[in-house]
């Protein structure tokens, strides 16, 4: 069944685990990853970008959305807008059916460049009220994404933002969120710790210096009661790297966020994770794979049901690990 972020979330804070939320733009991302959520027994947030929206269609995703409940009756999954740009955009997804919106007012409508805190909490304040009107559910972003190493903001397409930030507007402050989320009323609440979006997180293995994890802590001692949401959550593992180099592919070496920093996050009052960069290399790895072992092959099918399979195996792993399995 259908539910909103707010029931979803709850319910993990409960019980102490987290719920990653990939992102989906076509039937076969969303087969595979319910499938895995399914095979596990996990609730599950189906998140569509503005991207996705204008990728697939607003019908098309909601009926497609729609189609994967009543295929999987047990599992509760969430239909949620990920990085919201202005009260329109939110408001026309729940209108389509979307259960969660977020307001993502840490940036201007453009998505490029970074917003004052004033912005940021009349926007942020403005879609919390009109989404709880309608029942629907909101996560607000304090704190710009973007990369400690380089200084740069990071915009949803994984490219930098216009000009340099520095670490206090890279990090969120806690006392800030304490008031931040007591004047919007958001549901859940997006932070900055030094992630961003894209393959191309960090040079090298991340530690303390450019993956802030402590602020996190900080936060959730300042707010026990809020749900916390890490963007850019991809660990862009080693062996999607290779698989995707190995035939072909040229991805330069890179760093994404170790599983077990997010499950370090869980513990302290992280319960939605945000992931999108793996599952499009996990697919895009194994078309690579079917297109340079088997040259004679144009069947989509072939290609998309390994492509699929890589995915589910991938989301497996993500459900077990953020303690989700077993909770639907
Ligand atoms: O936040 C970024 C997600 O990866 C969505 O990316 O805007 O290319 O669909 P997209
Ligand atoms: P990744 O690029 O790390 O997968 O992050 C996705 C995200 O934050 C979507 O909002
Ligand atoms: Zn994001």
């Amino acid at each position: 069944a259908l539910i909103t972020l707010r029931q979803l979330l709850d319910h993990a804070a409960e019980h102490g685990y987290g719920v990653p939320a990939f992102n989906i733009n076509n039937m076969e991302q969303g087969l595979a990853i319910v499938k895995a959520a399914a095979e596990v027994d996990a609730p599950v947030i189906l998140q569509a970008s503005r991207g996705a929206r204008s990728y697939a269609g607003d019908i098309m995703l909601r009926r497609m959305v729609e189609a994967l409940a009543e295929m999987n009756p047990t599992i509760p999954i969430c239909l949620h807008q990920d990085h919201g740009n202005n009260l329109a955009t939110c408001m026309s997804a729940i209108r389509h059916g979307f259960t969660s919106v977020m307001m993502d007012g840490s940036l201007h409508e453009d998505m490029k460049t970074p917003a004052d805190y004033d912005y940021n909490v009349a926007v942020t304040a403005k879609v919390a009220e009109a989404a709880h009107a309608v029942g629907a559910s909101v996560e607000g972003e304090l704190g710009v994404l973007g990369s400690l190493e380089t200084g740069e903001a990071a915009a949803e397409d994984g490219s930098g933002a216009e000009g340099k930030l520095d670490h206090s507007q890279l990090l969120t402050d806690p006392d800030q969120a304490v008031d931040f989320v007591s004047r919007t009323r958001c549901d859940a609440l997006a932070i900055a710790c030094g992630t961003s979006h894209g393959a191309y997180k960090f040079s090298r293995k991340p530690d303390g210096d450019i993956l802030a994890m402590h602020v996190i802590e900080a936060i959730h001692e300042r707010l026990p009661g809020t749900h916390l949401v890490m963007h850019g959550s991809s660990s862009v593992p080693q062996y999607l790297q290779d698989l995707i180099n190995d035939a072909g592919g040229a991805m330069p070496q890179t760093y994404g966020v170790p599983v077990e920093e997010i499950e370090r996050g869980i513990r302290h009052g992280v319960r939605k994770v945000n992931i999108d960069t793996d599952c499009r290399m996990a697919m895009t790895g194994q078309f690579r794979k079917i297109a340079r072992d088997k040259p004679e092959e144009f069947d989509p099918r072939k290609f998309m049901i390994p492509a699929m399979k890589e995915l589910t195996a991938l989301c497996r792993d993500r459900f077990e690990r953020f303690g989700t399995a077993g909770h639907a």
